[in-house]
């Protein structure tokens, strides 16, 4: 068997030590071209999909869960996308024939992903983080942190739209004082739900109208901004505790860049 390390991979590590060192030097370089780019600032602008798909529809109206078609977002840190089979299980029975639904119709047809009328490839990605920033959606699920806080208000979306510029400085706010952010509403309709639970349950209690809601939930889920009383806070604190919240490293650089 050939030996496929070769001789130089000390010298190599030694090197990638430095860089490691480097990086935030790397990244300025890196960033100062990547961050200017429009297609990272674009918020509220939905972007064209192979199907109009509403969420305001299949959530708000239909009660479908999250996790019916993003299926690994509680359990990687990958969200997922639905599969062609999970609108079919569907619109196998409901609008059968409508001309809307045809590249989902073909995509199960063909056994292929989903294309556009004039060929585009799959769902446009709305979201996207540079190459060099790590994100993990499970994490923040299990610690009862609501899509809304970084999605906007995705069960309004009759198109969806990126909610949030992911800056940096925005993703810090959130992690310089999470107990502004973690938060047991006090309408839940039951309490013995884990914050995990509670994220789902938000868009249960959200379809019954604004009107019903307390007014923190009511700005998140409108994806409005929400400053915190003094007793909110200090329950949001209790909630870091329970929950063993690694605040000190919720700020290392090596958190989000690794
Ligand atoms: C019936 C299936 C279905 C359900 C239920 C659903 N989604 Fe989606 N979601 C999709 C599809 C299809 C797309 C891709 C098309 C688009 O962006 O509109 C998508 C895209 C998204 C995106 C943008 C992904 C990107 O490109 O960056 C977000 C964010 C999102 N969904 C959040 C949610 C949240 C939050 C819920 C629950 C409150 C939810 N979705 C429920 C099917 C669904
Ligand atoms: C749990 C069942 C269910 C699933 C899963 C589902 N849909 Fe639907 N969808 C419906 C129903 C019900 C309607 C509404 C029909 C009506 O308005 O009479 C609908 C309507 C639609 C429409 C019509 C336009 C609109 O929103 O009014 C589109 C497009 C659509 N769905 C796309 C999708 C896509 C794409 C997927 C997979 C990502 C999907 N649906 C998954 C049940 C579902
Ligand atoms: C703390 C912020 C945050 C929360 C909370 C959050 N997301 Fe995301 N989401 C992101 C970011 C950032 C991206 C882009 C990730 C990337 O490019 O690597 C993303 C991307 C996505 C995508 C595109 C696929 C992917 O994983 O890249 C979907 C779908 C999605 N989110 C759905 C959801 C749903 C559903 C929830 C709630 C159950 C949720 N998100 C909660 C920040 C968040
Ligand atoms: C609303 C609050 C909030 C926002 C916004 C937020 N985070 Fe977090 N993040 C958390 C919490 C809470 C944790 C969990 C820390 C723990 O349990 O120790 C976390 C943990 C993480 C982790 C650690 C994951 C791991 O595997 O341990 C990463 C990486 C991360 N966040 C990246 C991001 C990025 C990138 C953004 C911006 C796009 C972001 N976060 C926005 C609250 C937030
Ligand atoms: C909570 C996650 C998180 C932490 C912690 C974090 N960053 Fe970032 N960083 C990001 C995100 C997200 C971007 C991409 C911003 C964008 O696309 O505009 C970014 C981008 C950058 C950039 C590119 C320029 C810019 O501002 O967009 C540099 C340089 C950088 N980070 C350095 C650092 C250093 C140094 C630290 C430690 C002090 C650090 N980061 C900690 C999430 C984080």
């Amino acid at each position: 068997m050939p030996n496929i390390f070769h001789s130089s991979m000390n010298t190599i590590s030694r090197v990638s030590i430095l860089a490691g060192a480097a990086l935030p030097v790397i990244l300025i370089l890196v960033g100062s071209g990547i961050t200017r780019s429009a297609a990272n600032t674009k918020v509220d602008v939905p972007l064209d999909q192979p199907v109009p798909f509403s969420h305001e529809h299949h959530i708000n109206e239909l009660g479908i869960d999250c996790r019916y078609c993003h299926t690994t977002v509680e359990k990687s840190a990958f969200a997922g996308m639905p599969a062609t089979q999970t609108c079919m299980s569907c619109h196998s029975q409901i609008w059968t024939n409508s001309p809307i639904l045809e590249p989902v119709r073909s995509s199960y047809q063909t056994n292929t992903p989903i294309r556009s009328p004039e060929g585009e490839l799959g769902w446009n990605r709305v979201n996207k983080l540079p190459e060099f920033v790590y994100f993990n959606h499970s994490v923040h699920v299990n610690r009862g942190v609501n899509c809304n806080n970084c999605h906007g208000a995705v069960q309004k979306m009759q198109l969806t739209y990126k909610g949030k510029a992911f800056f940096m400085s925005w993703c810090l706010k959130c992690h310089t004082n999470p107990e502004n952010f973690l938060y047991t509403s006090p309408d839940v309709t039951s309490k013995s739900l884990s914050p995990r639970e509670q994220v789902f349950d938000f868009y249960y209690r959200a379809s019954k109208g604004d009107s019903t809601l307390n007014p923190r939930d009511y700005k998140l889920a409108n994806g409005l901004d929400y400053k915190p009383s003094s007793e909110e806070v200090s329950s949001g604190a209790k909630q870091v505790e329970t929950l063993h919240v690694k605040t000190k490293q919720l700020q290392d650089c090596w958190t989000c860049h690794r």
